[in-house]
């Protein structure tokens, strides 16, 4: 287990959660402080992207002082500012980026920039420092679905990835047709239980890169079958719906993470991001990881959903390994994980 040793205050503002923690040691979390706009955004269907720039404009300020006396600290006992620089809303990420420079340059501490993704992977690491290396990371979020493999802290190796909609924005989009409201995700977790999964067959894309992923075909083939079924005049059943689609995509998570480990000779999973809250996901992996004699780890479901914990884990490591940002620094909206990970200096 890696021995870290630092304070590191981090800022997440991505999406629509304004986000300030404090990380001691890579393990320790002082302070967890999350402002989320869910409730602003649910009635125009999705987030609305100046509407999350301005609230976070509103908000940094007080996330940042609410961490600071939940930790019972200063600005002088931080070694290192962390932010999120990406991907994201481009206006939204801009507020923690230009929060976090001015804070970093102000009390002459070090910047450092993560990637969105590897703070979600490093939620498990922080809820779980004792996760031993090699591991293969399934990262399901709204914006990403990735098998990496992790050889050692900060090396990256990207097995699959969705080459349409991530697995997030599919559970969002169904919702969506099925009037669920959003963020849809948590909305199909909780209808899919009442239904039955092997009601209605929608499709697993399967693609010449057999580690890679597809979920728009099952979006649309969620949305053909609504349109049939009103065509026809007839009843739909919203619980079957979810739980169908919901088997369709977890079957292909289960199926593609599980021969990535095979083929790996891994051992060790981990799940990360905002659908790997989900529970019918978790029981899945549970069941196939005890069938196989795999550990897996996911972090609580607080730091599974977009915070700033997950980002000072991150950051911890990297402070660890000197990997700082200048003032250069800039928030990039769109950044693959596989891009960074190959501009990535070590
Ligand atoms: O990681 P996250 O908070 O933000 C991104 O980085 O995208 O993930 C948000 C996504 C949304 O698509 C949301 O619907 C989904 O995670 N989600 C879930 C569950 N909780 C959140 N999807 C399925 N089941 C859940 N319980
Ligand atoms: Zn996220």
């Amino acid at each position: 287990m890696k021995k870290l040793n630092s304070v590191i205050m981090a800022i997440e503002s991505s999406c629509d959660e304004t986000a300030c923690a404090i990380i001691k040691d890579g393990t320790e979390i002082c302070a967890n402080v999350v402002s989320t706009q869910i409730k602003i955004h649910e009635k125009f269907g999705g987030v609305v992207p100046e509407i999350a720039s301005r609230k976070h404009l509103e908000y940094i300020d007080v996330v940042i002082e609410e961490a600071l006396d939940e930790a019972g600290l200063g600005f002088a006992d931080l070694d290192a500012i962390a932010v999120t620089m990406g991907p994201g809303l481009i206006g939204a990420l801009l507020v923690g980026l230009s929060t976090a420079k001015g804070l970093a340059y102000s009390i002459k501490k070090p910047l450092i920039g993560v990637h969105h993704i590897e703070g979600h992977i490093y939620a498990n690491f922080l809820a779980h420092p004792e996760i031993a290396l090699p591991c293969i990371c399934l990262v399901v979020s709204g914006g990403h679905t990735n098998i990496v493999k992790i050889t050692e802290h900060g090396h990256y190796e990207i097995l699959g990835q969705t080459v349409d909609d991530a697995a997030g924005e599919a559970y969002d989009k169904v919702a969506r047709a099925i009037g669920l409201g959003y963020p849809g995700g948590p909305k199909i977790d909780r209808l899919a239980k009442e239904g039955n999964p092997k009601a209605i067959d929608f499709p697993r894309a399967q693609l010449d890169q057999p580690l890679n992923f597809s979920f728009s075909g099952l979006k649309s083939a969620v949305l053909n079958y609504l349109n049939q079924m009103q065509m026809k005049n007839a009843p739909v059943n919203d619980a079957d719906v979810a739980a169908s689609f919901q088997e369709a995509v977890v079957d292909v998570l289960v199926g593609h993470t599980i021969q990535a480990m095979e083929e790996n000779g891994i051992q060790t999973l981990l799940l990360a991001g905002g659908v790997s809250a989900n529970s019918h996901l978790r029981d899945r992996f549970d069941a196939i990881c005890k069938e196989k004699g795999f550990a897996i780890y996911y972090p609580p479901l607080s730091l599974c959903t977009d915070n700033a914990a997950m980002i000072g884990a991150a950051a911890a490591y990297k402070f660890d390994r000197n990997e700082f940002s200048d003032y250069s620094l800039n928030a990039v909206a769109q950044l693959p994980f596989s891009e960074y990970v190959t501009t990535m200096k070590h």
